[in-house]
């Protein structure tokens, strides 16, 4: 029976949704998103709705992110979404019939109430037993970092919505924070901006794109002049501007305070030698978040600690949860479902 089970691992992401199924890797990588007709009824989910949400004509049609901080915010939704993603990841009808095992990872600061619902949900979305595992332990196992050795590791884990930070040692987390600190907190200051100086008024994806590929949050890291097409604040005429990445430094700087002040809050409550571990050996970015272009040389100076980005940061939760499910025995799972 144990041999029948798939191994799954679902990282429900503020921004993105992602699957991994035992002996396959990731099978759904998507948005957040589902389009949903006034009623209720669901038109479109993941990549289709995001398609959607940029049509204008579709006016009864909401689209829903039913994740928000990195917890359940709509839960109808969120069952949908999952449950349908569940599906395409396991193809196969005989497989079907028997419940996965399923590990998704949770943010530090989650509350029971939330624990639950996420329990809940996967359940009703297709899930066998669920295994929950703290978003900073899987990430680190993700980036290859060895949890298991005795000595400290730091490890930033920044997504769309929250960003989780946690120094790890013999398998476990010795200190963790979480802070409301994400790639969409950099969009929403950029779309500010742009308000307030230009009188512009930015949609999300132009902000996000504008994040991604233009700007930067420590001085010198991106010098590349670049134009952007908006509407005015009023009139709504379309105006142009050619803006300088370093406009945006201080505004960016500023959002990003809150991780470095969230290390040093982790590293206060970390016992002395493995905080000299983790001056030795460094600090280490996961997460979507982490790849805007500075955030590793801004963590890095604030903290006074050498900081680089894992190998493709946003898979790192995913993969992680991935191996961990893989390594654990079913007498393990057996006694992990009755602690
Ligand atoms: N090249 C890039 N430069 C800057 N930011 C990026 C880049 N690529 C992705 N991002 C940002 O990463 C964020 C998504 O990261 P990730 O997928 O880890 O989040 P999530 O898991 O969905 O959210 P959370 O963990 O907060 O619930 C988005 O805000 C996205 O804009
Ligand atoms: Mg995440």
């Amino acid at each position: 029976m144990g041999t029948w089970r798939q191994n799954i691992a679902v990282d429900l992401g503020s921004s993105g949704i992602r699957i991994c199924v035992e002996k396959k890797g990731l099978i759904v990588d998507e948005p957040s998103l589902v389009a949903v007709r006034q009623g209720g009824e669901v038109v479109a989910i993941g990549g289709r709705a995001r398609i959607i949400e940029g049509k204008t004509d579709e006016g009864d049609i909401n689209i829903i992110r039913p994740i928000k901080k990195g917890t359940i915010s709509d839960y109808t939704v969120t069952v949908n979404m999952v449950g349908y993603f569940l599906d395409e990841a396991i193809k196969n009808p005989i497989r079907r019939l028997i419940k996965p095992d399923v590990i998704t990872p949770v943010h530090c600061d989650i509350t029971n109430v939330g624990r639950r619902a996420t329990e809940r949900a996967l359940r009703e979305a297709g899930a066998g037993r669920i295994f929950f595992v703290e978003t900073p332990l899987a990430a680190a196992i993700g980036a290859n970092l060895d949890v298991s050795a005795p000595n400290g590791k730091l490890i930033v884990s920044i997504g769309a919505e929250i960003t989780d930070i946690a120094v790890i040692s013999y398998d476990g987390i010795v200190a963790a924070t979480s802070v409301n600190v994400g790639g969409r907190s950099f969009d929403e200051a950029i779309k500010m901006y742009f308000r307030k100086e230009y009188k512009m008024v930015l949609g999300d994806r132009t902000a996000e794109k504008i994040k991604n590929e233009n700007v930067c949050v420590y001085r010198d890291v991106r010098v590349q002049p670049f134009d952007v097409s908006a509407f005015e604040l009023s009139g709504r005429l379309p105006a142009d501007k050619q803006i300088r990445p370093e406009e945006l430094i201080k505004q960016l700087s500023d959002v990003a305070l809150p991780i470095i002040e969230g290390i040093s809050k982790v590293l206060e409550n970390t016992p002395p030698e493995l905080v000299s571990d983790i001056h030795q050996r460094g600090i280490v970015l996961t997460g979507g978040g982490s790849r805007l272009a500075g955030l590793d040389v801004f963590i890095s100076k604030g903290t006074g600690i050498d900081t680089v980005i894992a190998d493709d940061p946003q898979y790192c939760v995913v993969k992680g949860c991935m191996k961990l499910l893989n390594s654990l025995s079913n007498e393990k799972k057996n006694e992990l479902m009755n602690e």
